[in-house]
């Protein structure tokens, strides 16, 4: 026993030295199976209990246990040690200098949409409109049902609309790729009564809502993803008069082109009434004299008033949503919608 102790202590710092001395992983564990693993030295000694007269056994056995437990926790130590510096290791090689500059970087440019959008953008400010916004993924409610949209309508269908799968994978039925910004109409209305409420009259509302919408659509004109822009005007006394005195005279602006001709041709929305398709035909150039439909519009229908929280008998307003993806083809004299979304250079970098 007198002999026991010292021993141990030798043993114990023998095993920390080996654990050091271990730079990987593997050589750490091997190191370990030497004096905890099955044939390791302290479990050797740890076996030879037994042999022992019983009254040494109790103290040999303690002192043994306790060089096993610091021979474990030198072990565990370096473990995290090694564990450490391979951590600091992969940080040091795969360390990124954000700060060097680009290789071979080019200016880049503003796409031939966007430069659309920021145009109908500050026109419509300069006659007093803001610019709002809403989800691209919309609910049912928002899309359909406020718009005086009924149940069975063929734009609610699989083959028009993107529905969303929930995590088991089933189609969700009250959430979808909104199909226009219509629904941004809803959120504007809601959003403008509760802000108002403790008015006696609502300010007049006037927004243009551009955004990114969704159909199962795809040819040289139609892409599943194009841009709208929606415009809203509610208030006292707004007219079909008036829709038409903003929208022409903002074509006119867009286009820079007096004698631009602007139709309003009778049609139908389920959110409007009455409504009209909106076209125009230019005096001059390739497409001379042909009418090109440009928008959707009318009167906000007395249903989708009530779902925005205004009273239809007091305010009335008018609303369109346009193409931007359509004005630019026309504005640049592109025949294919599709350019603007393949991201080819040669096409995008003739814009800037
Ligand atoms: N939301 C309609 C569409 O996507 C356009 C529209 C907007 C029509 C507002 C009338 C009023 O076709």
């Amino acid at each position: 026993m007198e002999t026991l102790e010292p021993n141990l202590a030798d043993l114990v710092a023998l095993a920390a030295a080996e654990f050091t001395a271990a730079t990987e992983p593997a050589k750490l564990e091997e190191a370990k199976a030497r004096y905890l693993g099955k044939d390791g030295s302290l479990t050797a000694l740890l076996k030879g209990l037994g042999k022992l007269p019983a009254e040494e056994r109790k103290q040999a056995g303690a002192a043994i246990n306790k060089a096993r437990d610091q021979v474990e926790s030198a072990l565990v130590a370096r473990r995290e040690a090694l564990r450490e510096a391979t951590l600091q290791a992969q940080l040091a090689a795969e360390a990124l200098d954000v700060t060097l500059p680009g290789r071979g970087s080019r200016p880049g440019g503003i796409h031939p949409v966007t430069r659309t959008l920021d145009r109908i953008e500050q026109l419509f400010r300069s006659i007093g409109f803001e610019v709002a916004e809403g989800p691209e993924i919309e609910t049912d409610w928002h899309n359909f049902t406020a718009l005086n949209t009924p149940e069975k309508h063929p734009a609610r269908s699989m083959h028009d609309t993107f529905y969303l799968l929930d995590a088991g994978g089933k189609v969700q039925d009250d959430v979808l790729l909104r199909t226009h910004t219509s629904p941004v109409q809803i959120r504007t209305l809601l959003a403008h009564v509760e802000k108002y409420k403790h008015l006696d009259t609502l300010p007049e509302v006037r927004v243009i809502c551009p955004g990114r919408v969704y159909r199962v659509d795809s040819d040289a004109t139609h892409s599943p993803m194009f841009h709208q822009v929606e415009g809203l005007w509610v208030g006292e006394n707004v007219s079909f008069a008036d829709l038409r005195g903003v929208v022409a005279d903002f074509l006119r602006r867009f286009f820079e082109s007096e004698d631009l001709k602007v139709r309003f041709r009778p049609s139908f929305f389920p959110f409007t009434e009455p409504s009209a398709e909106i076209d125009v035909a230019f005096m001059s150039g390739p497409l001379e004299g042909r009418w090109l439909e440009i928008a959707g519009c009318g009167m906000v229908h007395p249903n989708v008033m009530r779902c925005g929280g205004i009273d239809p008998e007091r305010y009335t307003g008018f609303a369109f949503g346009m193409g931007p993806d359509r004005l630019t083809m026309l504005r640049y004299g592109i025949n294919d919608l599709r350019l603007f979304y393949e991201g080819d250079l040669r096409f995008l970098s003739q814009f800037n």
